[in-house]
């Protein structure tokens, strides 16, 4: 397996170009099954989990031209609507297949998710909304079984414990474009990747207004029709460079970004101490007399979103002074802390929140990846260690970060991956 070597303290400078949305990518790809003809998707991040879900949609018929960052889709000939557990226990966010295949197909069977390493992953809010919707749904051996002679709009409400989720709110969308009538979503995800998703519907003839308030309304349509589209950029990936710069006390510029989207990382950083200078589509970041402790709260967006979380812990045991890290969406997210404490952090876990011990030094030693931003996280504190960190495990990286070690090796990372 991949392994890959940092040799740590190096003040990271220069520009790194971020790629296109992970997290936009998934639901929109599953978006295309909802439309005749055929769809061009731009901007489209290299990544496991994006090979991952056309491999899905080319298992059920999908006609598929995958150049580098661009794809060609077209879903007419879809004759199969099993989504098999082999393909889909790689990758979660496949449950975004569940609504288009139903509302298009009237019929759909997808594996049940399974869990993975940051907790359980329930998907009672995408089986409320769809059965809102007038599916009918059995859950057998392991599988989602739905089917439905035509989905009705109707009002939904769509919060669950911990808020909004994405992924319901994208399926029950993605299902209401084609009902019967009028939707109407509340406690929907505001998150850019629903927004970025509903702007690709709307663009093959869907009507959905509200997109970025928690409150959707959606009038069904008869069909939809395939369109070219450019995704967002990654603001995990931005957020995630952004603490590279930060961690390695250099000064990078994150090109081809939307700041506005990164307002809570933003926020926390400049509240650290980190001197940021925000341009149209970049922002320039430097850490030149080190940060200081800060507490946060991961909450649904626009708040500090959970899929920066780890890479922030890493950077705060730097900093000066005890931080506080509270994990709202996700509480056991925390499987990064043994690996950092393994480095030379000093975190102790209370219930939900993460007590970090600042002023610490990391030292390179041997780690193991396991999760996908919990791996980044230990790139990171890696970047800042004293010595050569070893990462095995790297495959979690390949599922988000397009060209990691070519982008780090860019800004003057001493990094390399060898298998
Ligand atoms: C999306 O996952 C992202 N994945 C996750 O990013 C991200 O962490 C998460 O949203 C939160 O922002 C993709 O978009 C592919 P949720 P999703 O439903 O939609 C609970 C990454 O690293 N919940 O918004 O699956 C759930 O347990 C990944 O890129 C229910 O209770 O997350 C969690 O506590 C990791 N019932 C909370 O809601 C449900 O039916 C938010 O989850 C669904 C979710």
């Amino acid at each position: 397996m991949d392994r890959i070597i940092v040799k740590g303290g190096v003040p990271l400078e220069g520009k790194v170009r971020i790629s296109g949305s992970k997290n936009s990518a998934l639901p929109i790809l599953a978006a295309t099954l909802l439309a005749e003809g055929t769809s061009r998707i731009e901007n489209l991040p290299f990544l496991k989990d994006t090979k991952t879900i056309l491999k899905i949609l080319n298992s059920l018929g999908a006609k598929i031209k995958l150049n580098k960052n661009s794809v060609e889709i077209n879903t007419d000939t879809v004759k199969n609507f099993t989504a098999p557990y082999d393909l889909v226990c790689l990758m979660r966010g496949s449950i975004c297949l569940l609504g288009p295949l139903l509302t298009r197909f009237k019929k759909a069977v997808v594996s049940l998710p399974g869990g993975c390493v940051i907790g359980p992953r329930p998907i009672d809010l995408h089986l409320k909304g769809l059965r809102d919707l007038g599916a009918e749904i059995k859950i057998k051996k392991g599988y989602i079984e739905a089917k439905t002679k035509k989905l009705k709009g109707r009002r939904i409400f769509l919060g669950g414990a911990f808020g909004s989720s994405v992924l319901a709110t994208a399926n029950v969308m993605m299902a209401a474009t084609l009902a019967e009538g009028e939707t109407l979503i509340e406690f929907a995800a505001c998150e850019p990747e629903i927004v970025d998703l509903a702007n690709f519907l709307n663009k093959m003839g869907a009507k959905i207004e509200g997109t970025g308030s928690h409150l959707l309304r959606i009038k069904g349509v008869r069909r939809l029709r395939g369109k070219n589209y450019k995704i967002i950029s990654d603001r995990i990936e931005a957020g995630t460079y952004l603490v590279a710069g930060l961690i390695t006390k250099g000064e990078i510029s994150i090109e081809n970004i939307n700041p506005s989207h990164l307002e809570a990382v933003i926020d926390k950083a400049e509240e650290s101490g980190a001197e940021i200078n925000l341009k149209k589509r970049s922002l320039q970041v430097k850490n030149s007399n080190g940060l200081r402790a800060v507490n946060l709260v991961t909450f649904p967006y626009p708040g500090f979103p959970t899929d920066m979380q780890a890479q922030f812990m890493a950077l705060l045991c730097l900093a000066q002074g005890t931080s506080v890290i509270t994990e709202r969406i996700f509480p056991k997210r925390f499987m990064h802390i043994g690996e950092l404490n393994r480095m030379g952090a000093d975190i102790t876990i209370e219930g939900d929140s993460a007590i970090l011990k600042g002023d610490r030094t990391f030292v390179g030693t041997k780690v193991m990846a396991s999760d996908l931003r919990a791996s980044a996280a230990l790139v990171l504190a890696a970047l800042a260690a004293r010595g050569e960190t070893e990462i095995s495990r790297v495959y979690h990286l390949d599922r988000g970060y397009e060209r990691l070690v070519e982008k780090l090796t860019e800004l003057g990372a001493d990094i390399k991956r060898i298998n």
